[in-house]
């Protein structure tokens, strides 16, 4: 069986509260923390930089998860690492050299990540697959939290599952399937069908009144789908 995990977006926590929030999250079950980075460039909002990224660090026990929608991506690559990010992701059409930056990422010692928009198409996995460590699929256009889930995503889902799983029975590497945008507790369990492995989710979580509430909802939906797709797996054992 598959392990999921949930990321709550810090995107639509108080920013006010950012310490508080962190640790009530993380209290309430998160398995990381998704950082935003927006720049007013690459995408028409502005966020934080590593400088929050170093200040929040020692709020949480779990990994920081940074999205960087920037552009250029390189620069920040090594303040991000160096302000405790666990995982870097960006965006291919925001770099360049797509290879020099995942080689960049996985030289600072974090994971590395490439977020795929909804118009992305999958090609650009092409030659740096068996690099990544997570592929981001973008479920809605970067920007914004609160906007709703884009349904063509889970056809692009199927997809890559079957690539990713013929790539991992290849070289053996862990790689994460990530999905960001407009997920909830009632379509988690078909994004999750459709071959998702990490959810993050902003407003579904921070706009609860109660978070632990929020994630265990999500929680509840997965395990069923666990449960359904080792029932299958079993069936067709006895095939
Ligand atoms: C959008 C961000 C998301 C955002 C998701 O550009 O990358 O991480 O916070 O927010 P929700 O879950 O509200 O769609
Ligand atoms: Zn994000």
């Amino acid at each position: 069986m598959r392990d999921f995990l949930i990321a709550p977006s810090l995107l639509s926590a108080d920013f006010a509260r950012l310490a508080d929030e962190i640790r009530d999250v993380t209290a309430a079950g998160a398995d990381w923390i998704h950082l935003d980075v927006m720049d007013n460039h690459y995408v028409p909002n502005l966020t934080v930089g590593p400088l929050v990224c170093a200040a929040i660090r020692p709020h949480t026990s779990v990994p920081i998860d940074v999205h960087l929608m920037t552009m250029p991506v390189d620069a920040l690559v090594t303040s991000f690492a160096e302000a405790g990010a666990n995982t870097i992701s960006f965006h291919p059409e925001a770099s360049l050299h797509v290879h020099r930056t995942i080689e960049l990422i996985k030289k600072s010692g974090a994971r590395v990540g490439l977020a795929l928009n909804p118009a992305t198409p999958l090609s650009v996995l092409d030659h740096v697959i068996e690099r990544l460590d997570v592929i981001l699929v973008m479920s809605v256009n970067p920007g914004f939290g609160g906007q709703a889930f884009i349904p063509e995503t889970l056809d692009k889902l199927r997809t890559l599952r079957e690539w990713v799983d013929a790539t991992v029975e290849r070289t053996g590497r862990p790689l994460q399937i990530e999905v960001d945008g407009g997920v909830k507790a009632s379509n988690i369990a078909q994004i999750a069908q459709a071959g998702a492995d990490v959810f993050v989710a902003g407003s579904a979580v921070f706009g609860a009144q109660d978070y632990a509430l929020a994630i265990r909802a999500m929680r509840d939906e997965l395990e069923q789908v666990g449960e359904a797709t080792e029932l299958t797996a079993a069936l067709d054992l006895m095939r």
